[in-house]
Order: structure tokens, then C-alpha cells, then sequence
């Protein structure tokens, strides 16, 4: 089991990904992200998530130049937005993101959103050259480890039709009370390692009064609780905050266990703070061409 937030698990190519990272949703640009990334090298995380279509990468990118942490030391990780899908756009698009960053490489990317049946006929065939892109810009030596976001089992097992190199990460949302159990199995049997957006639930499960009864009783916050929920499923988490003692407490979770009873309760838990953003499940316009607000 993991002792500090820079201890990693390893990607099927090799690359190691700290366990524990700093999510960047809904951090406003303009100064915002900058502190909060700031705030978080500080405290010790090393790895940082961000996306294009956050709008904050090139806050994301001052906050890492400006901690004096050398890139070398820092995993880094920005996502492909939906508008981009394609070869040639995809290309395009990790130029830019590098360029907002001011980096010269990523150490992961992600497709942000499969492309599915029913937005567009031409699914398949879009993610296989989206990923194309994906494949081209890895043997560039512009990104360290590729991956997905949001994919299901049907995206997947499509994209390995075509894909020479297979997805390293799928990032889902994942949380107590919405995890994702069956979609994580099926992951990490394909030899993916699972990130978890929103750990917290975007904050929806803080008050839930199961979580509050197992944070009593280890004499931790709601929020270590989630934390650690996902460290010991094996699932690496992001909490986002723009507060600096959150996010200072969010990485104080290797001190304690949760035992198998209280995993279990967690994950017997009724549901809560299920976002609706799912790829199949929320409105098809949203996910492809139409839609900038979803995650
Ligand atoms: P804030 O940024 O104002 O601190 P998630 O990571 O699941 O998306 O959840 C992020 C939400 O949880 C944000 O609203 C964030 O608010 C809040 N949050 C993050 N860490 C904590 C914490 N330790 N205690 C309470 N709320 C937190």
C-alpha cells in the first residue's frame, strides 16, 4: 500500500504515476489556478491534472514554473477536448495545450470523451483517428503515457480494433457512492491503471452521514476519508480545491487504514453524488460538437 503521495503505481509502458494528484475542474484561471498549483507543489503533491477545456492550463503551467519544482519532478497531465477529435486537429491541439503550459512535453494525455453510437454514426471511426493522433504524438516524444477518460467497456473494446498502442489510463468518475465498480474491474484487466474525477464527489458526498460515522471513528475529515477510499481500491485520486488547508489535509491520508468492514459499508453505501456525466447516459448532443459544460 502507498505511504506518501509520491509513491506510484506503473503504467503498462513503464511510466510511473504518483499515486495521489491535484485535480484542477472548475479552478478558475486568472491567478486561481496558479496559487492552488502552487499551494499543492508546495505541499508535496506531485502530480497535477488539468484540461483544455478547464481554460486553465496556462495558470496551471505559471503555478508549476513558478514553485521552482523542477518539470522533471512533476507528473503532468492535460486532456483532449471534444471539439479536437480528428488526426490533424488532434495534433494541433496538444501543440497548443504544450504552448499554454509552456512545456516542451506531457507526461499524460487523455482523450477527455469517447465519441459514442448514438452521437454520431461515425464514432469508431472518429476515436481510431483521434487516437491516431494520440499514437503519433507519443512516438514523437511529446507525451510520456496516453489514455482515455470516460470510456466504457463498448469505446474500448472499439478502439482496440485499430489502436496500435493500447490506452494506459482511463480517468471516470469514481467516488463513494458512485464507483464504478464493474468499469474499474474491467480496466484494470486490460491492464489500465483508473484515475478518479471528482474523489469527492465535487463535494456532493461531504455530508453524507455514513461517511461522517467512519471519519469520526479514524478521527478524519469526510474528504481523507474519500481519499483513501480510492488509494485502497487501487484507483488513483484528484481531489480539486482552491483552498490551501484542504489541500494540505487532502494529502494527510497515509496515516491510517480504513478497515475491510468500512470499505465495504463505503461501498455498500446508497448512492450519492453521481454527476450525470456519463458518456452514454447523459443527452447525446452534449457529447459531441454541442457541449462545453460537462467535465
Ligand atoms: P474548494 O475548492 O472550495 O475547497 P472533487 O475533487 O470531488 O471535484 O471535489 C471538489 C469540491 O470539494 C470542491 O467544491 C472543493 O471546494 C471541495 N473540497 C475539496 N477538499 C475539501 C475538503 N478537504 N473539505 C471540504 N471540501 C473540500
Amino acid at each position: 500500500m502507498f505511504n506518501k503521495p509520491t509513491d506510484t503505481l506503473t503504467l503498462s509502458n513503464g511510466v510511473k504515476i504518483p499515486c495521489l494528484g491535484y485535480g484542477t475542474w472548475q479552478t478558475p484561471a486568472g491567478g486561481v489556478a496558479c496559487e492552488g498549483v502552487k499551494t499543492a507543489l508546495k505541499c508535496g503533491y506531485r502530480h497535477i491534472d488539468t484540461a483544455n477545456a478547464y481554460g486553465n492550463e496556462e495558470d496551471v503551467g505559471k503555478g508549476i514554473k513558478e514553485s521552482g519544482v523542477p518539470r522533471e519532478e512533476i507528473f503532468l497531465t492535460t486532456k483532449h477536448w471534444i471539439t479536437e477529435r480528428g488526426y490533424t486537429k488532434t495534433i494541433a491541439t496538444v501543440e497548443d495545450s504544450l504552448k499554454n503550459l509552456g512545456v516542451d512535453y506531457l507526461d499524460l494525455y487523455l482523450v477527455h470523451w469517447p465519441c459514442v453510437a448514438k452521437s454520431n454514426p461515425k464514432w469508431k471511426e472518429i476515436n481510431a483517428a483521434t487516437w491516431r493522433g494520440f499514437e503519433k504524438m507519443y512516438k514523437d516524444g511529446k507525451i510520456r503515457a496516453i489514455g482515455v477518460s470516460n470510456y466504457l467497456p463498448e469505446q474500448l473494446d472499439a478502439l482496440f480494433e485499430t489502436a496500435e498502442i493500447k490506452p494506459m489510463v482511463n480517468q471516470i468518475e469514481f467516488h463513494p457512492g458512485y464507483y464504478q465498480p464493474e468499469l474499474v474491474r474491467w480496466c484494470k484487466a486490460h491492464n489500465m491503471v483508473v484515475e478518479a474525477w471528482s474523489p469527492l464527489g465535487c463535494g456532493a458526498v461531504l455530508s453524507d452521514p455514513t461517511l461522517a460515522k467512519i471519519a469520526a471513528k479514524y478521527g478524519k475529515s469526510i474528504a481523507q476519508v474519500c481519499i483513501r477510499f480510492a488509494l485502497q481500491y487501487g484507483v488513483v485520486p484528484m481531489p480539486k480545491s482552491t483552498h490551501a488547508d484542504r489541500i494540505a489535509d487532502n494529502m494527510k491520508v497515509f496515516d491510517f487504514d480504513l478497515s475491510d468492514d468500512d470499505m465495504t459499508a463505503i461501498m455498500t453505501m446508497p448512492p450519492v453524488g453521481y454527476s450525470t456525466y456519463h458518456p452514454t447516459e447523459a443527452p447525446a448532443d452534449t457529447l459531441f460538437g454541442g457541449g462545453y459544460d460537462i467535465d
